[in-house]
């Protein structure tokens, strides 16, 4: 468990101002160098924004990844969600970067839904297993409309009683390696939590072998996930080998910080970030009143001192999410920093291309609904 002095970063809880060198130190993985994305551009011939801008900073095995791959030995990948609501602009950044992996690599993909996870972690007592399960349904429908490929692309949602009865022998196996001391170690987990909560790492694993298990021969996995999904598979690195599978890799990316200045996006504060659902007013009047702004007091002081583009959340935004373009990224940058560029600039600019944004995504998600049966895995 990630504790270092000031932030915190759980699967369940990240806390603070994340200082992403102190945490790769922290959870032992390697930061994405020049010399690896160089080889990931040799097969892919560009690279995603969120390489480039290092959202995607650090790794695990990504090399060994590249060498079997180069071998001839195709990855899949697997990636996933916990529904505990509607889904915000944060959760999507695996996904919009999973898709451009599964479109350079032209490889499988495998997205799990875990209401299971939601309803043993969940906050309120009273809430049944049935409203996580709902909200999986409706976050598929936006993990849909980011484009993944139907023919290759495959959804488990761990209560549905075939997808449930397919991953829990393996989850079984994987458990029976994973001692009540590991699971307080990594995940902070005390006697008082339930049995459920210590299980449920074994069930988050197993998509990272299923593929090898029904096709009985070993695929190399790549997982892209939030840095905070880490500590699952640190486990399940330290297991998968002794029931004779690989290692899977791991691309991690960066959390993105929301819309308000502590930089939490949270349920609880609906102005701290832009759910996938927003109407075009919604965003407006967030980026506009709630916004946390790098500008200065004044109109006259921000033309003579400049923005502070770095604690700007809509500058933020723009370079993690809504601006891919390098040299229009760098303008807006130098313009806000030397006062020519307004903060009431940059922020209708930013509202702009979130809304363009949406309003294609909202239309795709209309769309998805009746692809939903392409993408649940078929499996009995
Ligand atoms: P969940 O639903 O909390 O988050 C889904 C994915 O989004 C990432 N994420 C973010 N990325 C960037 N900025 C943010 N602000 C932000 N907030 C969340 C998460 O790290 C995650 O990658 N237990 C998982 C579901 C899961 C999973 C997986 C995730 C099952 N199998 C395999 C990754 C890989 C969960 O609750 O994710």
């Amino acid at each position: 468990m990630a504790k270092a002095e000031g932030f915190k970063v759980t699967p369940w809880e990240v806390t603070g101002k994340i200082d992403y060198s102190k945490l790769i130190k922290e959870f032992g993985t390697e930061p994405l160098d020049d010399k690896t994305l160089a080889r990931i551009k040799k097969h892919t011939k560009d690279l995603h924004f969120m390489l480039r801008r290092k959202i995607f900073f650090s790794h695990r095995d990504l090399n060994w990844l590249l060498n079997e791959y180069e071998k001839g030995n195709k990855f899949f990948l697997y990636t996933g969600r916990g529904p505990s609501g509607p889904m915000h602009m944060g959760h999507l950044v695996p996904f919009i970067f999973t898709k451009w992996l599964q479109d350079k690599f032209g490889v499988e993909l495998w997205v799990q839904f875990t209401d299971d996870e939601k309803f043993l972690f969940r906050k309120n007592h009273d809430d049944k297993q049935e409203k996580f399960t709902n909200y999986a349904y409706e976050n598929m429908l936006d993990v849909i409309a980011v484009g993944f490929d139907p023919k290759k692309t495959h959804f488990l949602l761990d209560t549905l009683p075939g997808h449930a009865g397919l991953m829990y022998g393996e989850a079984v196996k994987i458990s029976d390696r994973i001692t009540a001391s590991t699971a307080k170690a990594v995940f902070g987990f005390e006697d008082s939590h339930s049995v459920g909560k210590f299980f449920f790492t074994s069930i988050q694993a197993v998509p990272a072998i299923l593929p090898s298990a029904l096709k009985g021969k070993n695929i190399p996995c790549l997982i892209p996930l939030g840095i905070d999904q880490d500590p699952h598979f640190r486990v399940a690195r330290d297991v998968l080998p002794k029931l004779g599978y690989y290692k899977p890799a791991l691309l991690h990316g960066k959390l993105v910080e929301g819309l308000l200045e502590d930089g939490k996006m949270s349920a609880s504060n609906p102005h701290s970030a832009i759910w996938l659902t927003d109407t075009e007013e919604q965003v407006k009047e967030k980026i506009i009143k709630h916004a946390f702004s790098g500008g200065r007091g004044s109109l006259a002081e921000h033309r003579k001192l400049g923005g502070v583009p770095e604690i700007d959340a809509s500058y933020r935004w723009l370079q993690a999410l809504f601006e891919p373009d390098d040299k229009k990224l760098a303008k807006i940058y130098k313009d806000y920093k030397s006062g020519k560029m307004l903060t009431s600039e940059l922020k209708a600019y930013t509202i702009k291309k979130i809304n363009a944004f949406l309003k294609e995504h909202q239309k795709k998600r209309e769309l998805a609904k009746k692809q939903l049966d392409k993408f649940l895995f078929k499996c009995c």
